[in-house]
């Protein structure tokens, strides 16, 4: 019978000289670069996806994200280093397992950890001593220790005996080419000390910095504290821009020129709404467990109500615009530019433009849309193909809408033939004639 030291001691070592086996669970956004990253340095990676079309072309070396090189996933493939399968009986194979399922909001904005819980469950009965399950998935502080702790514990292993239980935010930034998982320092909080250490030292073999908190719970709140200090900036800026469309005043100037300030101030842009995995959902996993407490997370309630009312007020602002064409938002013909969540990225999936493209046909209006980086959608009730940005499409609508500004975009040739441009992120600033631009 091997000890606990000596079940961590071997899980260490494995971890060291990189014969440990990596089981990533869910091959989206998070999990797949993970994958890449634990593989491009020896590990052996086994990927399980539930969606067996995606677990196939993974297993076939057929990438998906952006952010992961195409020559470099085949070539990991190729070599044996990543494997992807849809089956739950390859977990023993693994020393560790990081878990990176969905974790979204349900329509009452309540947490749904189903992706969780049904993972947790199909772990559970092929958990073996030695294993390390880390998760990585965005959720409310206890979710580690109070949801999947239990549901583990039903294998008869104890948790930082026979296996270890951490939880490590995932940082990512898609599309952020100097910050990577790499060099993102990583938090990690464990369910005991050795699960801590076995999480440190799982980390730490391939990321550059690891910064240690006292549980998962700790490491949870982290997370979602970070993403609603981004939710909470951006609706102050967003009320900013209420306010300045009111005074008439120009809340890009301001702003620009506040952060000018080298000292006690940050920069958050406004925009026609916040989208993403993350800043739209994360804060609203806090403020759902905060009742537990009987307390009131008002930030979160506030900057809630602001991003999401910014859809509205940029189909408002729009009609405002046309209005002033002497051109009703019934009928027209409205070009949406940019509809990824945010700029050079190619995710649409929550993303603010698809909120707006949505207020604007309510109300009647005809929508199109270009984006260099999303050639088709579907999802939301609406399905669509980007058009060709011609002079044709530009003269042809009635108004051009900037939703998401692309730094590929040329935006000197679309407001030159747009009959007039509603500006959302101020990307037509160094345009040479702003005559037919109105800024959000
Ligand atoms: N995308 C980001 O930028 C980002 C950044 C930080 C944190 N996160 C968090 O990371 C988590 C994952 O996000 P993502 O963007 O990678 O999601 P994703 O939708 O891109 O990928 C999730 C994957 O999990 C798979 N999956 C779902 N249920 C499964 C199950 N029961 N078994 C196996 N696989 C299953 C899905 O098929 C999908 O391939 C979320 O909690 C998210 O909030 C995301």
């Amino acid at each position: 019978m091997s000890t606990t030291n000596q079940v961590v001691e071997g899980l260490l070592e494995k971890f060291v000289d990189r014969t440990a086996v990596v089981g990533v669970i869910g091959l989206g956004y998070v999990g797949l670069p993970f994958a890449v990253e634990k593989a491009k340095v020896g590990f052996k990676v086994i990927g399980i996806d539930q969606n067996p079309a995606r677990a196939g072309m993974i297993a076939r070396g057929e990438n998906f994200i952006k952010d992961v090189d195409d020559a470099e996933l085949k070539a990991l493939v190729d070599a044996g280093l990543i494997s992807a399968a849809s089956s739950f009986d390859l977990i023993p194979q693994m020393d560790a397992v990081v878990i990176a399922v969905p974790t979204p909001l349900n329509a009452n904005l309540a947490p749904d950890l189903s992706y969780v819980v049904s993972v947790t469950k199909s772990i559970a009965p092929h958990l073996r001593k030695g294993q390390l399950i880390s998760l990585e998935s965005t959720t409310f502080p206890g979710t580690t220790e109070e949801i999947m702790l239990p549901i583990l514990a039903e294998s008869g292993l104890e948790v930082d005996k026979d296996f270890f239980l951490t939880h490590s935010p995932e940082r990512v930034d898609p599309g952020n080419a100097r910050y990577t998982t790499k060099n993102t320092n990583k938090i990690v909080g464990g369910v005991g000390p050795n699960s801590l250490a076995v999480g440190m030292a799982f980390y730490g073999a391939t990321l550059d910095h690891v910064v240690p908190v006292s549980s998962a719970k700790a490491a949870e709140m982290v997370k979602v504290f970070e993403n609603t200090f981004r939710a909470v900036n951006i609706a102050l800026v967003n009320e900013m821009l209420l306010l300045c469309d009111r005074m008439d005043l120009n809340v890009w100037e301001v702003l620009e020129a506040a952060n000018t300030k080298p000292f006690g101030i940050m920069r958050f842009m406004p925009g026609p709404g916040v989208g993403g995995h993350c800043i739209p959902l994360d804060p609203h996993y806090l403020e759902w467990k905060a009742r537990e407490y009987n307390f009131c997370t008002r930030f979160i309630a506030l900057a809630g109500e602001i991003n999401r009312s910014m859809p509205e007020f940029t189909r408002d602002k729009a009609m405002r615009v046309l209005n002033d064409q002497q051109k009703s938002l019934k009928g027209s013909k409205i070009l949406v530019v940019g509809i990824a969540y945010k700029r050079d990225i190619d995710d649409w999936r929550e993303s603010p433009a698809i909120e707006v493209m949505l207020e604007l046909e309510k109300s009647g209006a005809i929508v199109s849309y270009w984006d260099p980086f999303v050639p088709s959608f579907k999802g939301h009730g609406l399905e669509k193909s980007s058009q060709e940005l011609s002079a044709e499409t530009i003269s042809g609508a009635d108004m051009i809408l900037i939703a998401t500004d692309h730094s590929n975009t040329d935006y000197e040739f679309i407001v030159a033939h747009a009959k007039v441009v509603l500006d959302t992120r101020n990307a037509t600033k160094n345009v040479s004639d702003l005559s037919k631009v109105v800024l959000l």
